[in-house]
């Protein structure tokens, strides 16, 4: 069947299209229907039970894979490599759940993972999902306030964190981070696990940090728990418009079944087959694609700590490839723009042997042309850009490579994958016609593995991406679709940016902003940035009488949004104007404001209160390289 026909299959009878999918999964008692008509928008496989762990990890040892192997850590940063097999990762799994269990963690306890690039990360994950735990991975680039935050939010029993992440010639403790965190949270965990590496010893706190080796020191291991179709796999906090991140939770059942259909329909991997996602375990792409969905295909996961360029050149991704035979390979176009810039002509490219490598799947921001032209030229395999987000879990849009290469539209993600039915609609939510710009949504109900909620937030859930179109999922981006049904994602409707492929809120930029004593008030938007897609720029507006220098105003906001958003904000810039842009009614005109940092044309709205502050703002930018920079 080509894609047509899949999709086809899927919109005749979706019900009856997920169960034969559904069948792909090891069910302990398999669900008598797909979607169940409960919770705010519907539940998938909610009668059945499964265990995430034994379709990820046990049914390939079972199967006679315990050989394999499963995951393969590689370190351009320590200059190691390691290759666990599906038998090794089954025994560490058990290891660590057991010793979780004994600790008290039971069903639908709560544990936050912080942890770097190691496999550790995925044995924490795996061990959580193995006892029913639910677990909530908190993304090692942010900084101890992020982390309290989630903490707040996800209430855990525990705490499995490293003692360090690397980043190039810095060692990032994450253990006074973490402390930190514990300390300015209102929740307590009842104890941590704490994994040494060798490059930084953690000081522990008696009583309440245990070593990741010690605490499985005359423990069982534990055995799969079966759980409900519909209990939370896990809980992922995601930008929205407020510091207040939204706590995405995956379902069990949905989860399962719709990674195990991505694996072979859209990134064409069979098991056995070696699939590399480089991104974080922190993000939606690590936790479906380096460490779910590869596993529950039975293929081989690569874990990798380091980055595009610099560890130690932009030949490290050829590397891998080459030295572990990756068949298909995803990142994001923010480190495919990084290799060329380091590597415009390929040079790197034409030193390794990427003969195993079938195609490159880029996401997490757009594709720009240029770059997926580039990759073309001296990969010469397809690239292939799809378009999904921390809430769907999977893509919602691809060129399903596992299924039929479609012919490839450059700026386009292609079309939509089964179990979405994408809509663009106007402001009053009304399908538009080809080729009309306005916002994405999708019709209910969404496919299995999407959100069902947000966590202890229905209401917010509701508000954020029912409310505004009834009978729709918004997905808050604006886009358009051409007279042959290829989607193009042209920009976000809301207040989050994407800065080298991670979603950051520019709203808890500005909460960051106004809490320094000289900041009256102020905007955060996200302009242009050729090699990270978007970077954040800060407006400021002081207060009357401050004494210090703008300059020193600038260097301390930006090194108040490092210290309590993190590095991987990238806050560099920011100035001070004496007014900000607004609307009669107060309405601070960021969109305006980012169309004059980028140098694009804009229209003075009509609503504009006093015009002349677009002059001042264009000024003051200049002052900081804008709009060349873009
Ligand atoms: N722990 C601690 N700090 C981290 C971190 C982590 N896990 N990840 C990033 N940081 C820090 C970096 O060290 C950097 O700090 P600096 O300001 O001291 O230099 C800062 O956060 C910004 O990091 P990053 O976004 O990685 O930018 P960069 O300038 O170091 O590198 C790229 C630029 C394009 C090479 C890099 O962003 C990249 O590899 N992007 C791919 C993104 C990706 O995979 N996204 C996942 C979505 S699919
Ligand atoms: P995240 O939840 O971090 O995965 O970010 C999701 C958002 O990133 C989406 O809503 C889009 O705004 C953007 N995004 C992800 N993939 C793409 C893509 N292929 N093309 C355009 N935008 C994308």
């Amino acid at each position: 069947m080509g894609y047509r026909e899949v999709y086809k299959s899927w919109q005749a009878d979706p019900e009856a299209f997920w169960i034969e999918q559904s069948q792909a999964i090891d069910w302990d008692r398999a669900p008598t229907r797909a979607l169940f008509d409960q919770g705010p928008v519907g539940e998938w496989f909610a009668d059945g039970m499964v265990n995430t762990c034994w379709n990820a990890v046990d049914r390939h040892v079972k199967a006679g894979r315990g050989n394999q192997p499963a995951i393969i850590h590689d370190s351009p940063i320590t200059d190691s490599q390691q290759t666990i097999t599906y038998g090794e990762l089954q025994e560490r799994v058990a290891g660590l759940a057991g010793a979780l269990a004994a600790h008290g963690i039971g069903l639908g306890d709560r544990v936050i993972v912080y942890m770097p690039m190691i496999p550790e990360a995925l044995v924490a994950m795996l061990a959580c999902a193995r006892i029913g735990a639910v677990h909530s991975v908190v993304f090692g680039g942010f900084a101890a306030h992020e982390l309290a935050v989630r903490i707040n939010d996800a209430q855990p029993k525990a705490i499995i964190a490293a003692s360090c992440g690397l980043e190039p010639g810095r060692v990032v403790e994450y253990k006074p981070l973490l402390d930190r965190a514990i300390d300015e949270a209102t929740h307590q965990p009842d104890f941590t696990v704490i994994f040494q590496r060798p490059e930084h010893q953690a000081a522990m706190i008696s009583g309440r940090d245990l070593d990741w080796h010690d605490v499985q020191q005359g423990t069982e291991p534990a055995d799969c728990v079966p759980v409900p179709g519909n209990h939370p796999a896990y809980v992922l906090h995601t930008s929205g418009t407020t510091g207040q991140p939204k706590g995405v939770i995956r379902a069990t059942g949905g989860h399962l079944v719709a990674l195990q259909w991505s694996m072979k329909n859209i990134y064409g991997i069979d098991p056995g087959d070696v699939f590399w996602a480089a991104s974080d375990v922190g993000w939606v792409v690590g936790h479906s694609y380096i460490c779910y969905a590869p596993l529950i295909a039975g293929a081989t996961t690569i874990v990798f700590e380091g980055k595009p360029v610099g560890t130690p050149d932009a030949g490290t991704f050829w590397r891998v490839i080459q030295d572990h035979g990756v068949k298909s390979f995803f990142t994001a176009p923010t480190a495919i723009r990084a290799v060329k810039r380091e590597d415009p002509h390929g040079e790197f490219i034409g030193k390794y042997d990427l003969s195993c490598l079938k195609a490159l799947f880029l996401a997490g921001e757009r594709a720009d042309p240029d770059t997926i032209q580039w990759a073309e030229d001296h990969l010469k395999v397809p690239v292939i850009d799809h378009w999904w987000q921390t809430e769907t879990g999977w893509a919602i849009a691809a060129n399903p490579f596992g299924i039929e290469l479609l012919p490839v539209k450059k700026g386009s993600p292609t079309l939509p994958m089964p179990g979405y039915d994408v809509q663009i609609l106007d402001e009053a939510g009304h399908p538009v016609p080809a080729g009309t710009l306005g916002a994405i949504a999708v019709k209910l109900p969404l496919p299995p593995g999407t959100l069902p909620t947000l966590w202890n937030a229905e209401d917010r859930f509701r508000k954020s991406y029912l409310d505004h179109f009834p009978g729709y999922y918004e997905t808050g981006d604006a886009g358009y679709v051409d007279e042959d049904g290829y989607l193009y994602i042209m920009a976000r409707t809301d207040d989050v940016i994407n800065v080298a492929g991670h979603r950051l809120s520019t709203g808890a930029m500005e909460e960051v902003l106004s809490g320094h004593p000289a900041v009256a008030e102020c905007a955060v938007i996200g302009a242009a940035d050729s090699l990270k897609g978007q970077a954040p720029l800060g407006f400021l507006c002081l207060k009357k009488g401050v004494e210090m220098s703008d300059e020193q105003v600038v260097k301390e906001v930006v090194a108040r949004v490092r210290n309590e958003i993190g590095p991987v904000a990238a806050f560099k810039t920011a100035v001070v104007v004496d007014r900000l842009p607004k609307t009669r009614s107060g309405k601070i005109l960021r969109a305006t404001m980012t169309k004059i940092a980028d140098g694009e044309e804009f229209k003075t709205p009509a609503t504009i209160d006093d015009p002349v502050i677009l002059d001042e703002i264009a000024e003051a930018l200049l002052t900081v390289g804008y709009p060349a920079r873009s």
